[in-house]
């Protein structure tokens, strides 16, 4: 099954075409995040724009990049929320439209489902590609996922069932580096640019303490990180001028919020000891830091732990939302041209069965 997957949630406007799921024909991600580097964050209504402007011709590109004609495409799977409305209004006006056109089945997909789709993806394999279950990776798992709009930790039956065992009380990781990066006068998005400053620097230099250590169950908070790092900068004073100060600074705020995330982790670990992979998705699943920690943390374990493929498939991407619809659509076959809201947000619900 081809499906051709848009993906339009916040600065980002992409589409892939993906067989079964797995198998990335084609790629395309247009973004606007350079317009939004010394502007703090994404300006939504520029953002929704530009989107206008490059939505048709990133598909385009999509169908030609995959040597694909519109009529091998079986569905068209697309971003519903949660995210920016009208970046997301962009995307879904577009399907709706196409699907018409073309009349071509429609897949609404939650965002959250797209990312932790995202483990599977694989460039043009030569070879016919099985499904996750078959791809080495055996349900169930437990998957951390982390980016700038949320960061929750499930506990997957499959690819489109399982429990939500923790989420965030305030921040999300990545909203967690976007303002700490801020804050060290970073660009946006700070994640990268903040990982970039930490790599020479010493990570054990400054103490941040690890969130919720008195009721430490799954669930994540980053705002003490926020402001503790704000008192600290403050208390520096023009020491935050030298190079090696700042590096080592970053170092240790980076630390401390892997940190707080793989306690997390190791805490479903321990308590689910039949999932034997641990995978992280999302923006923040990019970071060397977060990858180093969680393989040592699957190593301690005698388990697996997996990431994207690539680092365009941790951010957002139409592929994952691609793979996200074909799973969504083997288990939920009513779920085919269901009406469905564009909505900026809502949460992800996942059976558990
Ligand atoms: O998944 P994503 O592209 O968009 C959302 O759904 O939010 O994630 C974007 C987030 C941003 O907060 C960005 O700073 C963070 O992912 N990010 C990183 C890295 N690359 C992206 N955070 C830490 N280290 C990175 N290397
Ligand atoms: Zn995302």
């Amino acid at each position: 099954m081809l499906i051709l997957g848009i993906e339009t949630s916040c600065d980002e406007t992409s589409a892939a075409v993906v067989e079964n799921g797995r198998n990335v024909l084609s790629c395309v991600i247009a973004s606007s995040k350079r317009d939004f580097e010394y502007r703090g964050g994404v300006i939504p209504e520029d953002a929704a724009r530009k989107q206008l402007e490059v939505m048709l011709p990133v598909i385009e590109k999509a169908l030609s990049d995959a040597q694909c004609d519109v009529a091998a495409i079986d569905a068209i799977a697309v971003t519903v929320g949660p995210g920016l409305l009208g970046s997301l209004l962009v995307g879904t006006t577009t399907a709706r439209a196409l699907s018409v056109l073309w009349n071509k089945l429609l897949i609404p997909v939650h965002h959250t489902l797209g990312h932790l789709s995202s483990t599977w993806l694989v460039d043009n394999s030569p070879s016919p590609l099985k499904d996750g279950s078959g791809a080495g990776a055996t349900f169930p798992i437990l998957t951390l996922s982390v980016s700038g709009g949320h960061s929750d930790l499930w506990m997957r039956t499959s690819h489109t069932t399982g429990t939500l065992l923790g989420s965030t009380r305030d921040d999300a990781a990545g909203e967690a580096f976007d303002k700490g990066a801020v804050m060290l006068g970073l660009p946006y998005p700070g994640g990268p640019a903040l990982a970039a400053l930490a790599e020479l620097g010493d990570e054990k230099a400054y103490q941040f303490p690890l969130p919720l250590q008195e009721q430490h169950g799954m669930d994540f908070s980053f705002s003490g990180l926020k402001t503790s790092l704000k008192y600290m900068l403050r208390d520096l004073g023009d020491r935050i001028g030298n190079l090696s100060v700042r590096q080592s600074i970053a170092a240790s705020y980076q630390l401390a919020i892997c940190r707080h995330l793989v306690s997390s982790l190791e805490n479903a670990v321990q308590n689910f000891p039949e999932c034997t992979e641990i995978h992280i998705v999302g923006g923040v699943s990019a970071n060397s830091k977060l990858r180093m920690m969680a393989a040592e943390l699957a190593q301690r374990h005698g388990i697996t732990a997996r990431w994207p493929s690539k680092l365009v498939y941790c951010t957002d991407n139409g592929a994952m939302i691609a793979a996200a619809g074909y799973f969504y659509l083997s288990n939920n076959p009513e779920a085919l041209n269901a009406s469905f809201k564009t909505s900026a947000t809502f949460s992800l619900s996942m059976t558990n069965s």
